[in-house]
């Protein structure tokens, strides 16, 4: 990888169905983690995609009355459209069933069967068809139901190439204890490694007589285990078959972010699948919790499915992304419902952000016209101490995937935005004409601290961001601003602000209700 370079990926996600919220949370935080590092100047490669292989999708192809072709042609807009609406800003789209994803697999195989680390074996088990896995015997009971889903499993045998995971528990075990932050958070890094400590068995990487995968070189009869298919899209996104520049300046992907439930594929196969074939790991895999609505897992034949699409048109992309960025700790589970989202919104964005910017500028047109320049003397020790505590702060839980706390410390600067408003009064300095220059003073302070605000919130809320920043009226373009350099007080000499528009209106109780009924 080179320097200043940062790869990072969301999990590719199955098209058998549309997209929920969950599929908006992980895609949101890389998102969010995309424009802060851009922000920061580096070079980022943000990859999203789709999962189109496998038994699950043919089984959804037949239930719909499709091809699986004209299945995933179908859903993979309703993804696609879906980043759209939420002003997701990746660099690719990769489809499992792309060429170029389809010969990188085959090219990733040979490499694993040159080096000697495939065999053809025979398989039995028990497989559980929605979950695409195969348990082992001694991990079920008498019942024979799959442990995550709990349904019914079936018994097959068949002829099967494996991957000799089984050589990788050491250096796995090795790499682990040199990379205490390989899995993040820490909880799910001691799971990991307690399993491992427990063995590791050689991987299954074939079917047969499932013809809707990626085909085995010279064996027909076989196509790839979805699983072992879409790890390797981290690959194909870089353009490992040519070990282009791409693929040299960006893997080892700095992180891939997943959910808990697939972190085990993520920290122990993709390693060792990637140890084997002689490419680096990535070098660290996040797991996030999962969401339930309104204290209930959300499933389909509850019909609670959150859909992604309906919150972003009651409630606007910004608040969306904000709420589930700032309600949970990234790690832990968290629960969905329309009350927390609207109250969570209206506290922070609508009564402590949308309010001390929206006072600010109303003052600046009623006692100045809505022109300032930087004063004669700026410098104040309280605000400069404020900047440097919450830069280091944010900076550091933002390295950390703390998002939640990462906003947090954005926030004091508006409540002490709010509080200097309060404590200076602005409208009594306005009423005698010496306190003109205080009143400049107190007044630039409150602008140049909302356009501090807008960089610091842009990753989370890119287009209320983007909004503020030309209500502030600054010439600069707001994406091509530099973090920490423009994270500086008095960087703009002249503020020039157009009319001030609310940013983020409050939500009364009549709309919610008017959303609920709507839906
Ligand atoms: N196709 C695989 C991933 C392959 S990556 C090489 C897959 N796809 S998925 O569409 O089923 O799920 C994708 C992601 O959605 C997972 O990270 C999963 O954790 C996440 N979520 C699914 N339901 C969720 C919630 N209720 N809450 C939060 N995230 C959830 O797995």
């Amino acid at each position: 990888m080179n320097e200043g370079c940062f790869y990072i990926t969301t999990p590719i996600y199955y098209v058998n169905d549309v997209p929920h919220i969950g599929h908006a949370y992980t895609t949101c935080a890389a998102d969010i983690l995309a424009r802060y590092h851009r922000l920061r100047g580096r070079r980022v490669m943000f990859l999203t995609g789709t999962d189109e292989h496998g038994q699950k999708i043919v089984k959804a192809a037949r239930d719909a009355g499709l091809t699986p072709q004209e299945l995933v042609d179908r859903v993979v807009v309703r993804f696609q459209e879906l980043w759209k609406a939420m002003d997701i800003s990746h660099n690719d789209f990769i489809r499992t069933t792309e060429e170029r994803h389809i010969r990188t697999v085959q090219t990733f195989f040979q490499t694993l069967r040159d080096k000697g680390l495939v065999y053809k074996g025979e398989y039995e088990g028990w497989y559980c068809i929605p979950c695409e896995t195969f348990w082992p015997e001694n991990q079920l009971d008498d019942r024979k139901v799959c442990p995550d889903c709990g349904r019914t499993l079936e018994k097959l045998k068949e002829d099967s190439y494996y991957f000799a995971l089984s050589q990788f528990e050491k250096p796995l075990l090795e790499h682990f204890a040199a990379q205490p932050d390989f899995v993040m958070p820490e909880s799910r890094y001691n799971e990991i490694v307690s399993f491992l400590k427990g063995g590791l068995r050689d991987q299954s990487i074939s079917r047969v007589g499932l013809e809707w995968g990626v085909p085995v070189p010279d064996d027909p009869a076989h196509t790839f285990y979805v699983w072992f298919d879409a790890l390797i899209n981290y690959l194909s996104g870089v353009d490992y078959l040519k070990r282009s520049t791409q693929f040299d300046a960006f893997w080892p992907a700095v992180v891939h972010l997943v959910g808990k439930d697939i972190l085990r594929f993520h920290s122990v196969l993709w390693p060792g699948m990637l140890m084997g074939a002689g490419v680096e790991p990535p070098q660290r895999v996040f797991a996030h919790g999962w969401w339930t609505v309104e204290g209930d897992k959300m499933s389909k034949s509850k019909g609670n499915v959150v859909d992604p699409y309906q919150v972003v048109a009651a409630y606007g992309v910004d608040r969306f992304r904000y709420f589930m960025m700032r309600e949970v700790s990234f790690g832990l589970d968290g629960d969905y419902s329309e009350r927390a989202l609207v109250e969570r919104c209206n506290a922070d964005l609508s009564d402590n952000f949308g309010n001390m910017v929206h006072r600010t500028l109303k003052m600046l047109e009623k006692y100045r016209g809505g022109r300032i320049s930087l004063p004669a003397s700026y410098a104040e020790e309280e605000w400069d101490a404020l900047l440097g505590e919450v830069i280091t702060n944010f900076e550091s839980f933002m390295d950390r995937f703390a998002f939640a706390q990462a906003l947090e410390q954005v926030w004091k600067l508006a409540h002490a935005g709010n509080r200097y408003i309060d404590k200076k009064a602005p409208w009594q300095l306005a009423k005698n004409p010496e306190n003109r220059e205080e009143l400049d003073r107190v007044l630039y302070r409150l602008l140049d601290c909302s356009r501090l605000l807008a960089l610091f919130v842009f990753p989370f809320i890119p287009r209320a961001a983007g909004r503020l920043w030309e209500m502030l009226g600054i010439k600069e373009v707001l994406d091509e601003r530099r973090i920490p350099a423009d994270l500086v007080w008095g960087k703009i000499e002249t503020f020039s602000p157009a009319e001030a528009q609310p940013l983020f209106p409050r939500i009364l109780d009549d709309d919610r209700q008017e959303n609920t009924e709507r839906r």
